[in-house]
């Protein structure tokens, strides 16, 4: 990289015009960057505001699939499910996990048969279905790994078998990727894509998705000895590599924005499809503070979702897909 000293360069000389501006951009946000979280609840016609997440709601499947529609129409290649749970299925054997009629393998049957042409991924974890809200079996306050696995391995062919083109195995526990490919092989389920959330902080970030799916009153303690210390990042590369060696298709960093150079180093080390969550608390800051009028909310919502495109993702989840997408769409 050379540069001539100045006034031979001038940097200014590229901002000048917004052509100029356009023509030496190197980075760029478009609608095939999104995948778009969506909150399911059971019933009709029904539409719940989170407190903490204002603009987004939990919706029934009905309405799952109205947003659906409109995401296709608008272009955005991906929705993702977290389905809120009725506490009374909640148990410590997390059965409702893998039962093929939970909300989730319900709401994915009733988007695949309305909007076959978007892609339904879902949530491989068992917080939404466990009643102290972790996302493995606790047996005596410790986390188990391998009887976890079992479950989870259940639990994504249950969601395989709904139809759903992409599983997210958020739960972090060891081994959970090689024992679920091997499973959909098996199970002629050869073609379901596998977005690992490989790299998985125990972040304070996640507090309104947990109002969301209604998890925050059940968990008991910290994911800490499961989701990874948010000081490490050769631990997050070593878990990416494992991850895409046991068959993940894709990988993904998670928080967003406090993460975005372990980002940009899991695409540089691996090449592989690099995906990153603008977790619930990212978007919480980014509308509370818009809300009082210190933010501008359309800016802010481009400028981190650019964020990640220059740190090297291939695509974001995003409270703000719907958002950005109608944005995306009146640009020029
Ligand atoms: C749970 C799960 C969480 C999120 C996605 N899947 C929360 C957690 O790990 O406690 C967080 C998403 C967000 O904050 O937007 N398996």
């Amino acid at each position: 990289m050379t540069t001539a000293p100045y006034p031979l360069a001038r940097f200014r000389r590229t901002r000048r015009t917004d052509a100029l501006r356009r023509l030496t951009q190197e980075s760029a946000l478009g609608v095939d960057d999104l995948i778009w979280p969506l909150f399911v609840i059971d019933g009709d016609d029904e539409a719940q505001e989170i407190p903490s997440m204002p603009g987004v709601q939990r919706l029934t499947i009905d309405r799952i699939v109205a947003a659906a529609e409109e995401a296709a129409q608008l272009g955005i290649p991906a929705i993702c499910l977290f389905p809120n749970t009725d506490p009374a299925l909640k148990t410590e054997d997390c059965e409702e996990a893998w039962s093929p009629d939970n909300l989730s393998n319900r709401a994915v049957r009733a988007i695949k048969a309305a909007v076959p042409q978007i892609a339904v991924m879902t949530d491989v974890a068992l917080d939404p279905y466990n009643a102290n809200g972790h996302d493995g079996l606790v047996r005596d306050g410790v986390i188990l790994n391998d009887e976890t696995i079992e479950a989870l391995v259940k639990m994504a062919l249950a969601q395989a078998e709904a139809g759903a083109d992409i599983l997210g195995p958020s739960d972090m526990m060891d081994g959970r990727i090689g024992a679920m490919r091997r499973a959909l092989e098996a199970a002629g389920h050869r073609d379901v894509a596998l977005l690992s959330y490989a790299a998985k902080y125990a972040s304070a970030f996640y507090g309104p998705f947990r109002d969301a799916v209604g998890a925050s009153g059940a968990l008991k303690g910290d994911k800490k000895t499961y989701q990874m210390n948010p000081a490490n990042r050769d631990e997050a590369l070593r878990l990416v590599e494992r991850d895409l060696s046991e068959g993940a298709d894709m990988v993904m960093v998670k928080p967003g924005m406090p993460y975005l150079d372990i980002c940009r180093a899991v695409k540089d080390r691996f090449g592989a499809p690099t995906f990153a969550y603008q977790v619930s608390g990212e978007y919480a800051m980014l509308t509370a503070a818009a809300q009082h009028g210190w933010l501008d909310r359309e800016s802010v919502m481009l400028e981190s979702l650019m964020a990640f495109k220059r740190a090297g993702c291939d695509g974001i989840l995003t409270y703000f897909a719907r958002d950005v997408a109608k944005r995306l769409a009146t640009e020029r």
